[in-house]
């Protein structure tokens, strides 16, 4: 079954070209870094222009380079949310006409569930159950993953989510736009000790996670401490040292979400799943623990329209359509067990 599936849900138009859930024939990403990097964030009235002007070319391509034509499509999937309505919104209307020109079949994928899916573009052999930890710019959730959209939410930031701590971070610093991975490179020159910053709801129970009060904190040291241009082992450890905060409280949740739900197997997705640091102390973590951890390669972790074509597919298999209403929600629950009323 091939399944076109399109994802604008924040600042990347994405188009992808996938067969049987599995298999990528096409995933074309078109990046609007460039568009929000002046401002250090994205602004979402500039990335609903760009999604207009560039959907349709990166859709006609994702369909070249799949060497597919919209009739040869099977079923359209395409991303409800959660997201920026206006930028969901160009994704869904070229969707919706798409599938209403062609008479095909279309089914409307919550973000994070393409995020939890994506790993099984390169590992089909995965099983369910796993605790999926999403994180992103705008999303910071650990679930418990019982299938394709089956999963259970058992906590999330109470505050900003790490990618966007990343990218505030480096915001603070000067560093530019995205912030995750200037961090994650500078980081790498760490040669002495990394400045400790605090380490929110660390000892508490709750599976929830809190990255203010850390963004907080770096921007009081720099206040209390300036940094002047020629102090580069300073600013590495002030990056290595956030860096090691955020790291260190997702594992630590990760860890005790694991543990609570007798879960043996860990996924990690989403923009800051692609770190290095975070994916060598999970990996790490795996070991000691004797637990399996999985990561989508870095390009299948940052938005793509791939993962949203996983889920499409199986929800198409299970005879799961939307109707041409179907609609953008900023704030969308993944829900244990999709109904009608989410699809719709
Ligand atoms: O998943 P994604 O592409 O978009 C959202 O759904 O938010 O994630 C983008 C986020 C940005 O905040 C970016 O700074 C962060 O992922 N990111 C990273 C790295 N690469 C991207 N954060 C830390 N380390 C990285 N290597
Ligand atoms: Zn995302």
């Amino acid at each position: 079954m091939l399944v076109l599936a399109i994802e604008s849900s924040c600042d990347d138009t994405a188009v992808a070209v996938v067969e049987d859930g599995k298999r990528i024939l096409s995933n074309w990403v078109s990046s609007q870094i460039e568009v929000h990097r002046k401002y250090g964030g994205v602004v979402p009235e500039l990335a609903s222009r760009r999604h207009i002007e560039t959907i349709i070319p990166v859709t006609r391509a994702a369909l070249e380079k799949a060497r597919a034509s919209l009739d040869d499509i099977d079923g359209i999937a395409v991303t409800r949310g959660p997201g920026l309505v206006g930028s969901l919104l160009v994704g869904l209307s070229v969707a919706k006409s798409l599938a209403y020109v062609k008479g095909k079949p279309l089914v409307g994928v919550n973000h994070i569930d393409g995020h939890l899916s994506a790993v099984f573009l390169e590992r089909e052999d995965l099983t369910f159950p796993f605790l999926g930890l999403v994180v992103s710019g705008g999303h910071t959730s650990l679930y418990r993953v019982e299938g394709v959209g089956e999963t259970q939410l058992l906590g999330r930031t109470r505050d900003d989510a790490a990618g966007e701590v990343f990218d505030k971070v480096a915001k603070a610093l000067g560093l530019g736009y995205p912030g995750g991975p200037i961090i994650d490179n500078l980081s790498k020159r760490l040669g002495s000790e990394a400045i400790r910053f605090p380490r929110a709801l660390l000892s508490s129970k709750t599976l929830d996670f809190s990255f203010s009060g850390l963004k907080t904190a770096v921007v009081n040291y720099l206040k209390a401490h300036p940094l002047s241009r020629d102090e580069e082992d300073r600013l590495i450890g002030i990056v290595a040292g956030f860096q090691e905060a955020v790291v260190d409280v997702l594992l630590r949740k990760a860890g005790q979400a694991a543990r609570q739900e007798g879960l043996e197997r860990i996924v990690v997705s989403g923009g800051v799943a692609s770190n290095s640091y975070l994916r060598e102390r999970f990996c790490e973590m795996a070991r000691n623990e004797d637990r399996a951890v999985f990561f989508p390669s870095p390009r299948l972790c940052t938005d793509n329209a791939a993962m949203i074509g996983v889920v499409g597919y199986h929800y198409f298999q299970k005879g799961w359509t939307s109707p041409l209403s179907l609609n953008a929600f900023a704030n969308l629950p993944t829900p244990p067990i999709p109904t009608d009323e989410v699809l719709d």
